[in-house]
């Protein structure tokens, strides 16, 4: 009988195909997937940093191993991803949880199958973080689970230090995939049936800066969108203090490429946008959204916003909250800010108070939910074109996205999963649309 493996994942985009990369190596070791920790010979946390509560969560998660590892002995517990990255965390981990076999990190993913081997070979646990960045390696087979998605890393790491971000730390700094490898993945994943693309780079508009890839990331994107086929290309993420027009010239030319960007503005207040170190004003911010609207007029913006950042005062939220209001963003993901030990913003003075910062989330939180209600509002009695992702057990229902990302509902008698269907939006509910398949909408 084979053995299995489990992978739990926290976090991003990023660690979401890392895990595909860490099933990639388990199956290649002759591990399958199991959906119970209870049947797994392997379990793997794949962990993220980016703030207290993702720690947390995985803390919790790994402590309620312990009764099973007992029981189990034989059980490998790995863990790796950010948190691992993190200075002095493997010790923490050590401390809290004596029964992890294995410790790897974001920057040796690719060592995982020479760790279990060893540590098959040796009662000793082995922990081997690597504390710098090596070249970029090539993953040849990642078991991936996001059909009919598919997420393609064209850059790793971050060289920006926002004050708050511990990304930098422990992911290293910004390296560039060959474009060569990006377009031949892009081209084998369309030949497989992928339907949806998604670039990911902590910053894809720096793609190509560190001078190895002779193309910028206008030009990666043109190179990828003038792919034949039907499919749409996204990517993410953008950083206002790089995006510019020879992206959305690029967009204008390929009606594959998503007319969304994700352009995570942070703050609406310039003064604590300096302190984040974004290096960018709430006018350049603007003057970016106009520059997107005069060329795409029906783009879309989604955005990542930190609330209860050092020093901010109720008049720079309202900043962020005027921001909020007069861009219109399809939708926004907002956050507590959460220090980070080792980040800049970690040490500053002011820190804001639990009860303020909870004030500020709520309030935030009530204007981009309503503001998202009223854009769902608008699709009522539209045809959306939707890429069926998967089948709703419980509501019985298939459902899939919209360009924009708006999340559609319908019926339908075969599956329907991998396919861009048309759909007569009939109802809102939140961010939610459901609607009517047209006839022969197959496109
Ligand atoms: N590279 C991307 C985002 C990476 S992290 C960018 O530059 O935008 C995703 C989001 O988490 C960030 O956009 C930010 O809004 C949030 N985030 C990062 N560090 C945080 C912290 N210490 N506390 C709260 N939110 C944080
Ligand atoms: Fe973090 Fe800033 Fe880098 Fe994004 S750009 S990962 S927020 S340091
Ligand atoms: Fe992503 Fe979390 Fe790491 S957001 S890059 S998994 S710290």
């Amino acid at each position: 009988m084979s053995k299995k493996y489990h992978i739990v994942t926290y976090g991003c985009q990023m660690n979401v195909h890392e895990s595909e990369k860490i099933a990639g190596i388990l199956r290649r070791m002759g591990y399958e997937e199991t959906k119970e920790k209870e049947d797994s010979d392997i379990i793997v946390f794949n962990t993220c940093c980016i703030r207290e509560n993702a720690e947390n969560h995985a803390f919790g998660n790994i402590g309620a191993l312990k009764k099973l590892k007992k029981q189990k002995p034989d059980l490998l517990i790995a863990v790796g991803g950010c948190m691992t990255q993190e200075k002095g965390k493997t010790d923490v981990l050590k401390k809290k949880f004596p029964f992890i076999d294995i410790m790897f990190g974001t920057l040796n993913l690719e060592e995982l199958e020479r760790l279990i081997i060893k540590k098959r070979q040796q009662k000793k646990k082995v922990i081997e973080i690597r504390e710098k960045e090596g070249e970029i390696v090539e993953f040849p087979d990642p078991y991936r689970t996001s059909y009919p998605n598919a997420w393609v890393n064209i850059m790793y790491g971050c060289n920006n230090f926002c004050s708050y971000c511990i990304v930098p730390y422990v992911r290293g700094r910004e390296r560039s995939r060959k474009p060569e490898n990006i377009i031949n993945e892009v081209k084998k994943l369309v030949a497989e049936g992928y339907k949806e693309i998604t670039l990911l780079g902590q910053n894809v508009n720096s793609y190509g800066l560190d001078n190895t890839t002779g193309m910028t990331f206008a030009e990666l994107l043109e190179s990828v969108a003038s792919i034949e086929g039907k499919f749409r290309v996204r990517f993410m993420t953008s950083h206002p203090k790089d995006f510019n027009e020879d992206v959305v010239k690029v967009m204008e030319k390929y009606p594959k490429i998503c007319r969304l960007v994700h352009l995570p503005v942070q703050s609406g207040s310039n003064s604590i946008l300096q302190a984040m170190n974004r290096r960018y004003t709430r006018e350049k911010y603007f003057g970016e959204i106009e520059m997107l609207k005069s060329r795409l007029p029906k783009a879309e913006v989604t955005t990542d916003i930190i609330v209860g950042f050092p020093e901010e005062t109720e008049e720079d939220y309202l900043q962020t909250e005027d921001l909020v209001k007069k861009v219109d963003f399809a939708s926004a993901f907002t956050f507590v800010y959460s220090p980070r030990q080792g980040t800049k913003a970690a040490e500053m003075e002011n820190q804001i108070s639990e009860d303020v910062q909870k004030d500020r989330i709520m309030r935030l939180v009530e204007l981009v939910n309503s503001l998202t209600r009223a854009k769902s509002e608008k699709y009522v009695g539209k045809i959306v074109e939707i890429l069926c992702e998967d089948y709703d057990e419980k509501k019985g229902l298939y459902l899939g996205r919209d360009e924009f990302g708006r999340m559609g509902y319908f019926k339908c008698d075969h599956n329907a999963v991998g396919e861009f269907v048309l759909l007569k939006i009939t109802r809102a509910n939140g961010i939610s649309l459901f609607g009517e398949l047209q006839d022969d909408s197959r496109l």
